[in-house]
């Protein structure tokens, strides 16, 4: 009995709004066919899910007048005291040694650590969080203000490392969508809606997946902030995915400068042949979870084949990761040929790592962005540099194969053409990220910005240089 009573008052609210809906459907279908019914329906939902909220609406005026939030010259300054971080990006290794050995002594505490709980307090006021984080807008050359990039960051729990990402590629002019794995605890729910709810160009997913390891939610979930992107703001140019554990070593300027050169190209990596582990997609896989407790279910393979892929592709395997033209997104949420092959990788092993490249690769189906058409292997991939166990150096520590950076290898970072380095673990020598912050922050402070040399990037094979391919 209780149950029914505690709910009346929701009832009673549902009954209302079935009322008055039924009513004002009765009014208009005199006027109107079903269809537009709907189709108007619909749109008012659009609507009202795409509107920001007051305070979101309130910000964005604020931006724009530039009170309360002023545009401010950033200055190059120290922000880590513990370690010189311009001698350990130097490679001095007297300061890495010195580092590293503050690091493990016990009691260790890094600069900045904040739980949930706190940034769930901290973005009640988002005037004064936007401030002490560091948000403040800095001026923006007129390339930036011109060419917003959008931006997905998956995380499951680490919070801090999420927003210091975001905060390092934060932009007025740049879109975040934020997801959360659908069983991530409440409170990195809450702090992370905390988070955005203090920006106008930073929102949640609006649909959260259970993110399975190896599994067709991993990709889902990009394609999920794709479609909400590509909804709430028609002025981005690109779109670029990110994990809470990457981090860039271009500033916002030179990300844009470089995406400039790519001129509409997706910058996708692709790998043929054995590389791209056949099992994996030769096979079906299925998803069981081994106790009745377990939430995530895992992934098995079984030994019934795959039908052969649709529109007679062959499929390449690459990174989940990637830089992806507006054009090429727009393209893949609506093609055809692309859905179709998104439904049939529903059963691979790791669908994230062989959708894009496969899109990318397969020159009937004249994805977007694809402007090469030599051998995949072969094309330079600037999106991501990581570390391989057995291939490259690592001074920090290997896990699963790839190397969770230390102190010891920011120097050789820094000089990398790529645009992000995967991957560093905050709670794993913190001073190494907190090092790669100042450096990256100093670079976007005018005058200590050295430009970058772009002749590089203007000689890759697989730029859009307006020749066909
Ligand atoms: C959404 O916001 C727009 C103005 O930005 C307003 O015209 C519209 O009525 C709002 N819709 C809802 C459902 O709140
Ligand atoms: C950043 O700039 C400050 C001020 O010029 C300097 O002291 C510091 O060493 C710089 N940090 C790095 C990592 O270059
Ligand atoms: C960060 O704070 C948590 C408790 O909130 C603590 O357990 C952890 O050791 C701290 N880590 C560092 C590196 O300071
Ligand atoms: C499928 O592609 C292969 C080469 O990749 C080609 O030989 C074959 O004719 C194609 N089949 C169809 C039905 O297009
Ligand atoms: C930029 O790099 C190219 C080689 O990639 C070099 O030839 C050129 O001199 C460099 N330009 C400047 C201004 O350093
Ligand atoms: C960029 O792409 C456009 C359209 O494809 C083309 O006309 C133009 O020449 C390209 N720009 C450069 C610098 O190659």
């Amino acid at each position: 009995m209780r149950w029914t009573w505690s709910r009346l008052p929701t009832l009673a609210v549902v009954l209302l709004v079935c009322v008055v809906l039924r009513m004002s459907i009765r009014l208009s279908t005199d006027h109107q066919p079903a269809s537009m019914l709907n189709q108007r329906w619909f749109e008012s939902l659009r609507h009202l899910s795409a509107n920001t909220t007051r305070t979101d609406r309130q910000t964005a005026k604020d931006i724009v007048n530039g009170r309360k939030f002023p545009k401010v010259l950033r200055t190059a300054g120290r922000r880590v005291f513990e370690v010189n971080c311009e001698a350990v990006l130097r490679g001095d290794l007297e300061e890495i040694t010195k580092g590293r050995e503050l690091m493990e002594k016990d009691g260790f505490v890094r600069g900045s650590n904040i739980s949930e709980t706190s940034y769930i307090k901290l973005t009640m006021d988002c005037e004064k969080f936007k401030d002490d984080q560091g948000y403040r807008s800095y001026i923006l050359s007129a390339e930036e203000e011109r060419f917003p990039v959008a931006y997905s960051i998956l995380l499951y729990k680490e919070v801090e490392q999420a927003e210091r990402l975001m905060r390092a590629l934060y932009t007025s002019r740049n879109v975040f969508c934020l997801h959360v794995d659908m069983d991530a605890r409440p409170e990195v729910h809450q702090a992370v809606q905390g988070i955005a709810d203090c920006f106008p160009n930073v929102f949640v997913v609006s649909r959260k997946e259970y993110v399975v390891y190896a599994g067709f939610t991993r990709l889902q979930a990009d394609i999920n902030c794709m479609q909400d992107l590509m909804q709430r703001n028609n002025d981005w140019q690109y779109f670029i995915n990110v994990p809470s554990q990457q981090f860039p070593i271009k500033t916002n300027k030179e990300i844009v400068q470089i995406l400039q050169i790519y001129n509409g190209s997706n910058d996708i990596e692709g790998l043929t042949g054995n590389r791209r582990l056949e099992h994996r997609f030769k096979f079906r896989y299925i998803y069981k979870r081994v106790t009745k407790k377990q939430i995530k279910p895992n992934i098995y393979k079984t030994n019934y084949q795959l039908v052969d892929p649709p529109s007679n592709v062959t499929i390449v395997k690459g990174s989940a990761y990637g830089v992806f033209s507006r054009a090429f997104v727009e393209w893949m949420l609506h093609s055809k040929a692309a859905r179709e092959l998104l439904d049939w990788m529903r059963d691979v092993h790791s669908p994230d790592e062989y959708y894009w490249a496969t899109l990318q690769y397969n020159q009937n189906l004249q994805a977007p962005g694809s402007h090469y058409s030599g051998r995949p292997d072969d094309k330079p991939w600037l999106a991501v540099h990581a570390a391989w166990g057995g291939v490259d150096p690592c001074k920090g520590k290997y896990v699963r194969g790839v190397c969770v950076f230390g102190l010891g290898d920011l120097a050789a970072l820094v000089h990398k053409r790529h645009l992000f380095v995967n991957k560093f673990h905050l709670e794993y020598q913190p001073l190494a990220l907190e090092c790669l912050e100042e450096w990256l922050h100093n670079r976007t402070a005018e005058p200590a910005h050295q430009p970058l040399n772009l002749t590089y990037y203007r000689k890759l094979p697989f730029i859009n240089t307006g020749r066909a391919s």
